[in-house]
């Protein structure tokens, strides 16, 4: 791996603990404007500073997020379907590598979608698009198992699904949590981030995923609804930080949680 390479992911997965905490904001995309992400700037204001990277689209990086940022960012670069058409997988590349050097992003993302009708068109661009990050320098994230994919998510369908992502050349992917996930990410050469999926019953629930997720083997999460869905965001990401990058344990991760919520948040600089 060159070293431009090398440097755009050691950004992105902290040196210290190997793994990160990417915060997903990108869901406006096919979702437009969702619960609590209706204003992105105003939603990612005071979480920011406790996210590792943050994943989204170029529409929102330039027009809610100020140039200024240290957050290194993941541009999702595919798209073009909305919640409204009957086929998600239909989805093509939206943003060329030459705007995600530009942008001077961290990563660039797409979606695959294995077993739907667009597979190969999905599983085919993302070969492109590892050509193209190869060249470039460009780390490329492959998502996989969303919308209506979502509900084959066993840890059969998932390692077929990661895997085949890997064998492409991904050097990152996205996936879910699932029983038995230890075997996803055994079968996965490069390192895997869960995403939190829909708002889940509470902050816990949320906490002991990412417990489990990080126990089985996950690099980290890149979580988004259930963060800024919970009416406490940056408490939650705190406590999210706390098991990806201290492996605390539930309890602890719920007990920071418990006390941020109480306190006012300390300058970033001061936490893990
Ligand atoms: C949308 C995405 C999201 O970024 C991903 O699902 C993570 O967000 P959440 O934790 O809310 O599921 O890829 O297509």
């Amino acid at each position: 791996m060159d070293w431009g390479m090398r440097n755009r992911m050691a950004r992105m997965f902290k040196p210290r603990s190997g793994r990160t905490v990417m915060l997903a904001v990108d869901h406006g995309y096919f979702m437009g404007p969702t619960r609590r992400l209706e204003n992105v700037g105003t939603t990612l204001t005071p979480v920011l500073p406790y996210a590792d990277a943050i994943a989204l689209t170029r529409g929102i990086l330039r027009s809610s997020v100020p140039p200024t940022v240290e957050v290194p960012v993941v541009l999702r670069v595919s798209g073009g379907v909305t919640v409204l058409h009957e086929d998600l997988s239909d989805e093509a590349i939206t943003t060329p590598m030459e705007e995600a050097l530009r942008l001077n992003v961290c990563a660039v993302a797409m979606s695959v979608f294995v077993g739907a009708p667009h597979e190969h068109e999905t599983l085919t661009a993302l070969g492109n698009l590892v050509s193209e990050g190869e060249s470039a320098g460009m780390p490329v994230m492959a998502i996989t198992a969303v919308g209506k994919e979502l509900e084959k998510r066993d840890a059969r369908y998932l390692s077929l699904a990661c895997r085949v992502a890997a064998e492409l050349g991904a050097h990152l992917v996205k996936t879910y949590y699932c029983e038995g996930f230890s075997k996803v990410v055994e079968g996965c050469p490069v390192p895997l981030v869960v995403a939190g999926g829909p708002r889940l019953d509470s902050d816990r629930a949320a906490l002991q995923l990412c417990f489990d997720a990080i126990q089985e083997g996950a690099a980290g999460i890149d979580m988004g609804r259930n963060i800024w869905q919970s009416d406490h965001p940056v408490a939650m990401i705190r406590a999210l930080r706390a098991i990806v990058h201290e492996r605390a344990t539930v309890r602890e991760a719920l007990d920071l949680l418990e006390t941020t919520k109480a306190a006012p948040a300390p300058s970033p600089a001061a936490t893990a």
